[in-house]
């Protein structure tokens, strides 16, 4: 028998394990001829080559969120500022109606619907962008137990619900945030177990990666993490969909019945935490997600109390924004608390105001984000006129600056967009106190 190198084949192959796990094959094939040159078989070699295709896929994935949350980002930063106007607005006008009138009540409806409107922009936000809430220790556990028997009330009895939790680590995190994780992913197990049933599967586990793990988990650094698995028996994931699943709106569920959001926020939220989430399904047995978040070493700290005290005050606050609306609804709801303002809509003339007479303002609130001078700029030029001015950054959702940027420029506080009178009352009190 002789083997003729022509013509040689070469492709990529996906194949079920004895095992029943799938792997893709690198294949290559040559026809095997007789003296004569007659086919008579076929000789091939076959490299397994899954690791690498996980590798492609995650790193496409990567890229993939990384442009919705770029995307995303970019229209929520308009969107917040038109929603600080409807709610701002709102609000002032709220304050000069008797609670009598029937307009009150219409527009606290304005401002309950610009609200709900807002925590949907930070929700959809939450899968471009990195967490700016208050982060606490968050015993993972406690919220699985309190999940698992929501759940256990809305699952049919055809579900078993089968709880492995070996250890009882913290997070830092957001407990609303790691609800919402374990929330949408145990309902997507739910719904895809519920015509035959099967079993749910809810495991927390701490692990400390070795280098070997870490190279086959895209992502993780070194120390230690919390993997969160929760798998079900159910219809599994066809092929063609396991790279679209985290994408915002895709869906397979009817029209109506699904938003195609759960697993894009949950995703998002994993991120967020400098953790990953991988995903094993098979076609007809079912799929399995694991989460791997950084666990916090230094539990003991506790979440300061954060009372509230709504009180306005007399001093005196230069205010830029680029934006005549939103300057003219903080400068309303400061005035209303008593401040005395000083509104300007340029950077470069607030810098000015500021260099005439710095001793007159106690507090600076600014905006990040405006032409020409930003408000971390601004903030560096303002420091070196007068290093104790206290200054307050305003934030859109999308914007990168986290907390410790804010406090290495010097700033003292920071409001996120769409300003609400609590939060305006809350930050400017806060950082004017702490002086
Ligand atoms: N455990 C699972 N088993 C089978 N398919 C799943 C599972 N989890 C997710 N999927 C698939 O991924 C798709 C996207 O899930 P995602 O949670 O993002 O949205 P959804 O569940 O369709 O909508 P929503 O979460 O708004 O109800 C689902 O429509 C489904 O096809
Ligand atoms: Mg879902």
């Amino acid at each position: 028998v002789i083997t003729s190198g022509k013509p040689r084949i070469l492709y990529e192959e996906r194949q079920t394990r004895e095992d029943g796990n799938d792997s893709w094959l690198q294949t290559s094939k040559v026809p095997m001829r007789d003296s004569r040159g007659k086919i008579i078989g076929v000789l091939g070699t076959y490299q397994d080559i899954t690791e690498q295709k996980k590798m492609e896929a995650h790193f496409q994935q990567a890229q993939k969120m990384e442009a919705i949350g770029t995307l995303s980002g970019g229209i929520a930063h308009d969107f917040n500022n038109i929603l600080s106007a409807i709610i701002g607005y709102s609000e002032l006008s709220l304050s000069k109606i008797e609670s009598e009138s029937p307009i009150h009540g219409h527009l606290n409806k304005v401002i309950k619907a610009g609200e709900r409107a807002r925590d949907l922009v930070q929700q959809i936000l939450t899968f471009g962008r990195q967490h700016e809430g208050e982060l606490s220790p968050v015993r993972i556990k406690l919220i699985v137990k309190e999940v698992a028997k929501f759940i256990r009330a809305a699952l049919p009895t055809t579900i078993e619900i089968n709880q492995h939790i070996h250890d009882d680590p913290t997070v830092m995190a957001d407990p609303t945030q790691i609800h919402q994780i374990i929330m949408n992913l145990c309902t997507n197990a739910g719904h895809a177990m519920q015509e035959n049933g099967g079993i749910l599967e809810i495991g927390i586990e701490s692990i400390d990666p070795d280098s070997e793990f870490m190279g086959s988990h895209f992502g993780l650094q070194p120390g230690s993490y919390i993997k969160l698995t929760i798998s079900d028996t159910g219809d599994g994931i066809p092929p063609e969909n396991i790279n679209r699943i985290f994408e915002p709106y895709f869906t397979t569920k009817e029209q109506g019945k699904g938003t195609g959001l759960g697993l894009a926020i949950v995703h998002g939220i994993v991120k967020s935490y400098g953790g990953i989430i991988t995903v094993d399904s098979w076609a007809g047995k079912g799929t399995t997600f694991d989460i791997y978040l950084p666990s916090n070493e230094d539990s003991n700290k506790t979440k300061e109390d954060t009372e509230s005290k709504p009180i306005g005050g007399k001093e005196r606050i230069l205010l830029v924004d680029d934006e005549h609306d939103i300057i003219e609804i903080e400068k309303g709801i400061l005035e209303q608390l008593g401040y005395v303002v000083t509104p300007t809509v340029k950077a470069d003339k607030a810098l000015e105001i500021f260099a005439e007479r710095a001793d007159q303002f106690d507090l600076v609130i600014s905006d990040l984000t405006m032409p020409k001078i930003t408000g971390d700029k601004l903030a560096l030029e303002l420091i070196k006129i007068r290093p104790d001015i206290p200054i307050i950054l305003c934030t859109g959702f999308s914007e990168k600056m986290t907390e410790e940027k804010a406090a290495s420029l010097g700033v003292k506080g920071f409001l996120m967009k769409p300003v609400t009178v609590n939060s305006l009352t809350h930050v400017v009190r806060n950082v004017l106190d702490e002086k």
